[in-house]
């Protein structure tokens, strides 16, 4: 029998989350039964989405949620055998059984010399976010000027690097001095510390004086409000999240961008990965490919140890991270 080890809501988060707010539960697992297996996480992702969704699908005293790598360590299912790594949606816990329909094998031929939790970045889900909203929302032509913030996080990182190799001079923001300096490393064309610089529209209008093309938008808030107002006339904006506005417990009140919006001719789509999930399989291996071919640095950003999940979540959230914020047990 197995014992799991489960990170609760023990608090709705008012405002940013604190220490306080998480709690630990421990269980003993029942023996899988036929069609199951059981499950030990390696490594776990802590994403801005558990922040958002935690309001919307959360009741204080669930386990958090959240996605993982694991390894299959019993099995009555043979589709997943011992041994087999499988990315899984079952949450902040050590172990968990699972009859398999929530499972997503780590990609077949997954290369010896690439770290597994890859499966959770680059070459997962935020990766995959970062293509389709690229490819499929914005399709921007080699040329083209690219914005994107959050430029040197999970998604961010990816999005700058494929408008790269689609030839596009791409435009990055990050928080700090180490991610500037990263996102020039990664070949951006212009970058700049949103935290420093004296002033938002003139940094946005010294690295692109001509305006944007696409606009690959991770922020919301007044980041938007400042960019669309340097947007070129039929310029596309992906609006993939809005992080500066998921800890709000009142919403901000913006100024309203309808004018603008109007007047430019403005193309602005919401987006999420899954639309695009019956091309998943085909996606991951493009983006393996880039990444064996050093077209595509996976940075992450890992935590030592399942005891600081709620640490390494808060940082996350906070800035701490270089490319994916990931968990290792
Ligand atoms: N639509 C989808 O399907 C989908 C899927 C995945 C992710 N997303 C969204 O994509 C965005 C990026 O997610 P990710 O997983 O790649 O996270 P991430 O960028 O790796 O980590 C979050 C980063 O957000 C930045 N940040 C935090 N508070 C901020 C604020 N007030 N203003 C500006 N930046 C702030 C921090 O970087 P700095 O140091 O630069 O501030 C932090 O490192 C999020 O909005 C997320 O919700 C959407």
């Amino acid at each position: 029998m197995a014992q799991a080890k489960s990170w609760v809501l023990m608090k709705h988060f008012d405002g940013f989350p604190k220490a306080s707010d998480f709690g630990v539960k421990v269980e003993e697992l029942p023996e899988p039964k036929d069609g199951e297996v059981l499950l030990e996480a390696v490594f776990l992702s802590v994403d801005p989405y558990i922040r958002l969704f935690s309001k919307m699908y959360m009741k204080e005293g669930d386990v958090m949620i959240g996605t993982q790598v694991a390894k299959v360590i019993q099995s009555k299912n043979s589709a997943f055998p011992v041994g087999s790594h499988v990315v899984s949606s079952c949450g902040w816990t050590t172990h968990s059984i699972s009859d398999g329909k929530d499972l997503t094998p780590v990609m077949a031929d997954w290369p010896k010399d690439v770290s597994l939790s890859l499966a959770l970045g680059a070459i997962g889900m935020p990766g995959l976010t970062a293509l389709y909203g690229v490819e499929e929302v914005l399709d921007p032509k080699a040329g083209e000027t690219l914005l994107v913030n959050a430029a040197a996080g999970a998604v961010g990182s990816v999005v700058g690097q494929i408008a790269k190799i689609k030839g596009c001079k791409v435009v990055g923001s990050a928080g700090s001095e180490a991610k500037v300096a990263f996102l020039k490393e990664l070949g951006f064309d212009e970058t700049f510390n949103y935290k420093t610089v004296s002033s938002l529209e003139e940094a946005l209008r010294k690295a692109s004086p001509d305006g944007y093309d696409c606009f690959f938008e991770n922020v919301g808030g007044h980041f938007s409000n400042v960019a669309f107002q340097q947007m070129k006339n039929f310029g596309r904006v992906a609006v993939c999240g809005s992080i500066s506005i998921y800890n709000d417990s009142t919403p901000q009140i913006g100024i309203f961008p309808h004018m603008t919006i109007n007047h430019k001719q403005l193309k602005i789509e919401g987006f999420q990965d899954t639309r695009w999930k019956h091309k998943d399989a085909e996606s991951l291996k493009r983006l393996m490919a880039w990444c064996k071919q050093g077209k595509l640095q996976c940075r992450e950003h890992i935590t030592k140890g399942f005891e600081n999940m709620p640490a390494a979540f808060m940082g996350m959230l906070d800035g701490d991270n270089i490319g994916k914020a990931i968990v290792a047990v």
